[in-house]
């Protein structure tokens, strides 16, 4: 924690990884053990598109886009271990989530004058008792001075069956080998764009999660977090 005069500046945890690795997963369940604000900033991009795609932007329209983050009317509701995010006023949680979306996100995601705008917007989420911080750039650019910067990963292999299992459950049926193969694809893209590339900080700590459970990672991050002193 970090105290320059005014009031303490309050711990953050960085979580990073590729797609499939179980950031979000894994974040949600740290900051529900810390009792820490969350912060799911793929959200945010996928809220620009969904944004844009309703409102009839183009979605390589870089100032319209950026002009749409800024003003950004969205709201992350929490009760309950429930999370509902709205748009404009409407709930858009399952919508967030469609391909349409995702797919919008990862290309509004790519135009730096959206992720500058972004930028406030994120670093708002910051307050006490501290904030999990979920998504590419928050170690890099978000949250540069992030008390703990964990880089998810996991076997190409059992990214795609994780991603398998989670598309079942919803009734969504791909095969293994596809998705595979989409994930090896998608890893070389995300490496190798020149804006907020995927790939583990200098200062992060990586952690292979392949074969091990949910409740394990959860129990490996929060003790790097206390060994960092960030919890008590
Ligand atoms: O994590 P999620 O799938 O919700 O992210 C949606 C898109 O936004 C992805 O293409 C991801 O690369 C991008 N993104 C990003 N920077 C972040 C969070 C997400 O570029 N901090």
């Amino acid at each position: 924690m970090n105290d320059l005069g005014g009031a303490p500046v309050a711990p953050v945890l960085a979580i990073d990884g590729p797609g499939g690795a179980g950031k979000g997963t894994i974040s949600r369940l740290v900051a529900d053990r810390l009792g820490w604000h969350l912060l799911d900033s793929g959200a945010l991009y996928r809220l620009v598109a969904l944004d844009a795609i309703q409102r009839g932007v183009a979605l390589d329209s870089e100032p319209g886009l950026a002009d749409l983050a800024s003003r950004l009317e969205a709201r992350f509701l929490s009760a309950d271990g429930n999370s509902r995010v709205l748009l404009n006023g409407v709930d858009v949680t399952d919508a967030i989530r469609s391909e349409a979306a995702g797919d919008g996100a990862s290309r509004v995601a790519a135009l730096p004058a959206v992720r500058r705008a972004l930028i406030e917007r994120q670093r708002a989420f910051r307050r006490a008792p501290g904030l999990v911080a979920d998504g590419r750039d928050m170690a890099a650019v978000i949250f540069p001075d992030a008390g703990l910067k964990v880089f998810l990963t996991a076997s190409v292999e059992e990214r795609a069956r994780r991603r398998h299992k989670q598309l079942k459950d919803k009734g969504i049926d791909v095969s293994l080998s596809a998705l595979s193969r989409d994930m090896v694809e998608r890893d070389r893209r995300d490496s190798e764009r020149s804006i907020a590339p995927l790939k583990p900080g200098d200062d992060a700590r990586i952690l292979d999660t392949t074969g091990m459970d949910i409740p394990r990672v959860v129990d490996v991050v929060l003790q790097w977090a206390a060994e960092r002193g960030l919890t008590t």
